[in-house]
């Protein structure tokens, strides 16, 4: 028998894998239904300070190599959030607050504001691509922001820190290691890539609301992997790889890069909310046929000699 439980720092998971933040995770019922569909842990949508209405429709594209969205944090804010996102414990698996935003200061105000929510652990997301104001358009990728708002956020809660990084910067993982310095108990790689673009060549014009979207789904796997491969080698602490997963054969190639877990959010558009369930199932198959025991045994194999 195969054991898929896995470990990020001191949460303990039934299995590998994880609810990306903005898929499904805007209110506690959905977070509900994601981990009755067998998710190991769920990551609400990220919150902001402010309420934000986010860009204009559409904001959601399907070309034939993946996604392009240009949602732009739309969200209740955090006061609205605190309402919402109460009684975590019934929701059946770890709920991961993921908070954003413009500044250090806010970063350590939403910190305050989620740590006595019942919330597993907290993501500070630094690395939207589309997004005037937020991550990597406000130049949150550089390891000297990365330190600081991770320090800020650290000084603010005792909650397993995550910090998730984009893929468009030069040397992941130094972003990687600066995280670890100040503090962040995993990384999350990665974001949406790009930003990207579509054009109609009816109007002549980008189709997307907000002109570019980040890239998600099976474009970005493989850099994603990449990003997983390249951060494992520069620090410690553990990676929960998320970019493109669709399949347990996907999952399988995470993990052998150094990840500990595995986000998802784009597959559950293409494959349903079950496809946690599905996930799990064929990584097993995958560690069965190649003789993997555990998540621990297969971690990061893709180094060895
Ligand atoms: C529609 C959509 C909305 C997203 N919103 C957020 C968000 O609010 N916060 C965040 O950290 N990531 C957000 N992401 C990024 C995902 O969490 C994930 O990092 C990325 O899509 C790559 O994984 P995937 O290919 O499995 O989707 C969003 C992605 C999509 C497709």
């Amino acid at each position: 028998m195969v054991d898929i439980t896995a470990k990020l720092g001191r949460l303990k998971l039934d299995n590998p894998t994880v609810l990306a933040s903005g898929i499904l995770g805007v209110t506690k019922a959905s977070l509900k239904y994601v981990a009755s569909n067998g998710a190991g842990a769920v990551t609400m949508k990220s919150v902001t300070v402010e309420p934000r209405a986010g860009h204009h429709a559409p904001i959601i594209l399907t070309y034939e190599g993946g996604m392009l969205n240009s949602v732009g944090y739309s969200n209740q804010g955090i006061k609205e959030a605190k309402k919402e996102f109460i009684s975590l414990k019934d929701v059946g698996a770890p709920v991961i607050a993921s908070i954003t935003a413009g500044s250090k200061k806010d970063f350590a105000f939403l910190a305050e504001q989620v740590n006595e929510m019942g919330f597993a652990a907290v993501e500070a997301v630094i690395s939207c691509p589309h997004t005037p104001g937020f991550g990597t358009m406000a130049g949150q990728g550089t390891p000297d922001s990365t330190r600081e708002i991770t320090a800020a956020v650290r000084d603010k809660t005792k909650l397993p820190l995550f910090v998730k990084l984009s893929p468009s910067v030069q040397g992941i993982g130094e972003v990687a290691k600066a995280a670890e310095d100040a503090g962040a108990d995993a990384i999350t790689a990665i974001n949406t890539g790009g930003p990207g673009m579509i054009i109609d060549v009816k109007t002549g014009k980008p189709i997307l609301g907000g002109t570019v979207g980040g890239l998600s789904g099976d474009a970005l796997r493989p850099i994603a992997v990449r990003c997983v491969y390249d951060i494992y080698k520069s620090v410690r602490i553990p990676i929960i790889g998320t970019g493109g997963v669709m399949t347990g054969e996907h999952a399988a190639q995470m993990i052998l890069a150094g990840a500990s877990a595995v986000g998802i959010g784009t597959a559950v558009y293409y494959r349903g909310a079950d496809v946690f369930r599905k996930v799990c199932d064929e990584l097993q198959g995958v560690m069965k046929e190649a003789g993997y025991k555990n998540i621990y045994g297969m971690r990061g194999m893709a180094h060895e000699e």
